[in-house]
């Protein structure tokens, strides 16, 4: 229970990843909107990455673009001495401005990029290899696609990388990519409020890792949004673009309040918090699946890992959840 396979590649991993999407802290898009979730302590997020070190969570998933490399950056101090003790995976395809901290508004899917950024991307995480590299643009056209995961195979050629996926919800997408011998995931989002039943189909056919991002729905699945807690104005949660539903006008969504609370009795069985709870729906619901909850402090991190003692909910639970939610 405690380690799973990524995919084919037989990498293993801990069945819990750690999230560093918002210990990147600030960044905004083109147009000055956040895109991070708000300022961080640094110190405070090395702290997180050594207590699940500590309590064995051995996968960190990052981004380039995370806090405009910031997030590689700290994950990479976090991890100094460690390496050959953790997994890491980060993304490509995005573009920004370290200087200003700017998203750019177009990526680039130039197969010369791909290097390009990985040679940046090992330099911020003081590494000379990556264990999986990542197609960060959900969308990017198939022969665009096809193109770039030739451009790992060459990377993994030459030992710069030891894996590949792409970020996608689209499992076309993540069919062509697994065309390539060494690609061994695809990131999805997916949490118990919204399965992936056709890319978790496709990852079981293929034998690739399911990385879920969003596993606690950005927050909302800790519960602690519907009681009360506050999100900072700079927090991308507080000003949601359009495809961030979960959250409006600095408060849960009560379309989604409500759903949580349908299953919120079953994700706390057996003494589980309600985060606990979301990531044993995840781990019940496939064996491929690896959650990446996002962590930003110790604390949490302790938590998450607690989720390990408990393991996964049982297909009893798993039914009734499906039921609730009239699935
Ligand atoms: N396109 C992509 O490839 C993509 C997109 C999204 C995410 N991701 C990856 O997936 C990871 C996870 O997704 P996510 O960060 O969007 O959302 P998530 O994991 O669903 O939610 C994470 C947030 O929940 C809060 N939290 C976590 N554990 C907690 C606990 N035990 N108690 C209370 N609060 C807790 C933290 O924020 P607060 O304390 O501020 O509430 C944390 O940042 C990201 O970090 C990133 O690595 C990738």
């Amino acid at each position: 229970m405690r380690t799973r396979k990524l995919g084919r590649s037989g990498i293993e991993v801990s069945a819990l990843g750690f999230g560093c999407w918002a210990i990147g802290g600030e960044w905004w898009n083109e147009r000055g909107e956040p895109l991070g979730w708000g300022a961080v302590d640094d110190q405070e997020s090395v702290r997180a990455v050594h207590a699940a070190l500590d309590l064995g969570i051995t996968f960190f998933d990052t981004a380039d673009v995370y806090g405009a490399g910031h997030s590689e950056r700290v994950l990479g101090r976090a991890i100094a001495g460690h390496r050959d003790a953790v997994v890491l995976a980060s993304k490509w395809g995005n573009v920004f401005d370290p200087a200003t901290r700017r998203s750019g508004a177009t990526p680039d899917l130039r197969p010369a990029h791909v290097r390009e950024a990985l040679t940046a991307t090992l330099r911020r995480l003081g590494t000379d290899r990556l264990d999986l590299y990542q197609l960060h643009i959900n969308d990017a056209p198939l022969d665009v696609g096809a193109e770039l995961r030739d451009a790992c195979e060459e990377l993994v050629a030459e030992g710069l990388i030891r894996a590949y996926g792409w970020s996608t919800d689209d499992p076309e997408r993540a069919r062509l990519f697994a065309e390539g011998p060494h690609c061994a995931s695809v990131q999805v989002n997916c949490n118990v409020l919204q399965d992936a039943p056709a890319m978790l189909a496709l990852c079981a056919e293929l034998d690739l890792a399911a990385i879920n991002r969003g596993p606690l729905a950005m927050g909302l699945l800790t519960g602690k949004y519907g009681e009360g807690a506050a999100l900072a104005p700079d927090d991308i949660r507080a000003n949601p673009p359009e495809w961030l539903t979960f959250f409006r006008d600095g408060r849960v969504a009560p379309e989604w309040q409500k759903r949580f609370d349908a299953v919120r009795s079953i994700l706390t069985s057996e003494g589980r918090t309600p985060a606990q709870g979301a990531l044993a729906w995840l781990w019940g619901r496939s064996p491929h699946a690896v959650p990446i909850p996002g962590i930003c402090t110790a604390d949490q991190a302790r938590q998450n890992a607690g989720a390990l003692d408990f393991g996964p909910l049982t297909d009893a639970q798993l039914r009734e959840v499906d039921t609730l939610l009239g699935r």
